[in-house]
């Protein structure tokens, strides 16, 4: 997809997620809607959710849209688990190619997983998405989805996480 066209569509995708976020103050409710917006505007996207901190350095599987994601990812396995662990954006081009990558979709080639923070900054979730297309994710789908994920800190504020550090 050409860099402009990207831009609009995440333009578009942010203002609806923005619009339809206004007031939610329920982890759940924020994500599962995020999930299915996301799924549903960015056509190269295969898998769309989040995985939830759940004990200390465990990940559970919560709302998604796609085939069926894999139930639990500790901390130490995965692109989710480096996200969570470094709390910081892995942008991955290529899955077959990141050592100890989960594949949940044989067929996924590409990947971005977010830290999701709450208000408070802790750590509650990371947002997953796969493509099946080679290097579908780049710096615009970074830029837009942090800015997605700062959109939804201020409604995870209710039952955020069954566990916080
Ligand atoms: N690929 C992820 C696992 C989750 S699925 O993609 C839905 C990982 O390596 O952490």
């Amino acid at each position: 997809m050409k860099e402009a066209e990207k831009k609009r569509l995440y333009g578009e995708t942010l203002a609806e997620l923005g619009s339809v976020l206004a007031g939610i103050d329920d982890s759940i409710t924020a994500m599962a809607t995020c999930a299915a917006i996301l799924y549903a505007k960015i056509p190269y996207v295969s898998w769309a959710g989040f995985y939830r901190v759940v004990a200390p350095r465990l990940l559970r599987v919560g709302p998604y849209q796609g085939e069926i994601g894999c139930l639990e990812i500790p901390f130490d396995r995965g692109v989710c688990g480096a996200a969570a662990r470094e709390r910081r954006t892995q942008l991955v081009l290529d899955v077959h190619a990141f050592p100890g990558h989960i594949a949940c979709d044989a067929a996924a080639r590409s990947e971005i997983v977010l830290p999701i923070l709450a208000p408070e900054g802790d750590l509650v979730a990371v947002l997953d998405l796969d493509s099946q297309e080679p290097a579908a994710f780049d710096e615009i789908d970074r830029e837009f989805l942090e800015k997605a994920a700062e959109m939804l800190r201020p409604c995870l504020a209710v039952n955020a996480s069954a566990w916080s550090p």
